[in-house]
């Protein structure tokens, strides 16, 4: 069990970049109606450290949760605490926790901060076989399954977790994106999260983005992350906080979601005429090349290479998505390299107006 576990640690490295509480607030706000009456799931989240778990348990009465639950996994190191001095030596568990009820001390809902760090520490003070409850509240040690570690989204006692939950709103470790997201769809759960947009070009999740099972949420772009004290210092996108925490800034990362999401039904206003020296064909594919999403041209109806920032402006019933130019070979919809007078282009999303 314990190579098992050392094994995971490596695994985690390149997956510990833990999001910052503004950047989860800026997002997760929007969707506030859509929570109601809920069980949320943040499954790659541990109470103690994530934001996620804490901006929920926040929010667990203004936004009516039936129920909150955060699981951890076995092989994640402990990048810091949210309530007590961060100890980067010690082992941490993987834990679930379920919050049904949260109360100040005197019986009221106005909560803060302290309460919910109350509530977390007086579980865990009291765990003895593995779990413990205040009565509305449980904090329990996964055990993991054989074949996954405790905590691994994978796991049956994950996955038991999965089946009783709404949505799933967490940042889930990069390496198993595609992995993540499929679990997802097979178990037809609503979720937002955190994720590089290049993932829209690969197999796995260019379909889904075509069949409307996916889509990208309100924000995007450089996010900073928190990074355990074991990464490595870099030139760029890293910075030490007067406390001593590392950071570590990630380009193209955006929020993908199946929860409602206003923009998606409006109308994207391009104000660019068609013309063929402005927009022209791939040497080796029948479609324009429109290097800006801003400039689609607004009267031109046939097939459209545009960059994959364009799904940020996707509106299902304005476009039809019909492929990618990437590698040629990527996926039964990748048809070619997007190639223009010899050169290689970036990955282009195929596009086609919708004719009403
Ligand atoms: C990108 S970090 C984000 C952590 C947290 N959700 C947040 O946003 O602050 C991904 C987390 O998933 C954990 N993880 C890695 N592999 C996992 C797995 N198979 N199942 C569940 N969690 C995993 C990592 O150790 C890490 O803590």
């Amino acid at each position: 069990m314990a190579n098992k576990n050392l094994n995971n640690a490596n695994k985690a490295k390149k997956d510990e970049f833990y999001t910052n509480l503004t950047d989860i607030e800026d997002e997760v706000f929007l969707y506030k109606s859509q929570f109601a009456g809920k069980t949320i799931f943040c499954n790659c989240d541990d109470p103690f450290e994530s934001n996620f778990f804490f901006y929920f348990a926040m929010q667990f009465n203004f936004f009516k949760l039936k129920k909150l639950i955060a699981s951890s996994y076995a092989g994640s190191p402990i990048a810091y605490n949210l309530f007590e001095p961060t100890d980067e030596t010690k082992i941490k568990p993987a834990y679930m926790v379920e919050l049904n009820e949260i109360k100040n001390t005197d019986g009221r809902d106005n909560f803060d901060f302290d309460d919910i760090k109350r509530i977390l520490n007086d579980l865990k003070s009291k765990i003895a076989d593995g779990a413990a409850t205040d009565g509305k509240n449980k904090l329990s040690i996964l055990k993991g399954d054989g074949h996954y570690a405790a905590g691994d989204f994978r796991s049956k006692e994950c996955v038991a977790l999965l089946k009783q939950s709404d949505i799933v709103v967490t940042n889930p470790p990069f390496s198993l994106f595609r992995e993540f997201v499929a679990q997802l769809v097979d178990y037809d759960k609503k979720f937002l999260m955190i994720g590089n947009l290049n993932n829209i070009k690969y197999k796995d999740i260019l379909p889904l983005f075509m069949r409307n099972k996916i889509w990208l949420g309100y924000n995007s772009g450089h996010l900073w992350f928190k990074v355990p004290a074991s990464y490595e210092e870099k030139a760029t996108d890293f910075k030490i906080d007067t406390n001593g925490q590392k950071w570590r800034r990630m380009g193209n990362i955006g929020w993908f979601t199946n929860l409602d999401v206003k923009k998606r039904h409006e109308e994207f206003m391009s104000y660019k005429n068609y013309n063929p020296q402005d927009f022209p064909k791939y040497d080796n594919y029948d479609a324009i090349e429109v290097s800006k999403t801003a400039d689609i041209p607004k009267d031109y109806n046939g097939i459209m290479g545009v960059p994959i920032t364009f799904m940020d402006k996707y509106n299902p019933d304005q476009f039809e998505i019909l492929g990618v130019l990437n590698s040629g070979s990527g996926n039964e919809y990748d048809y070619a390299k997007a190639i223009l007078y010899g050169k290689q282009l970036y990955a282009r999303i195929l596009i086609r107006r919708r004719i009403k």
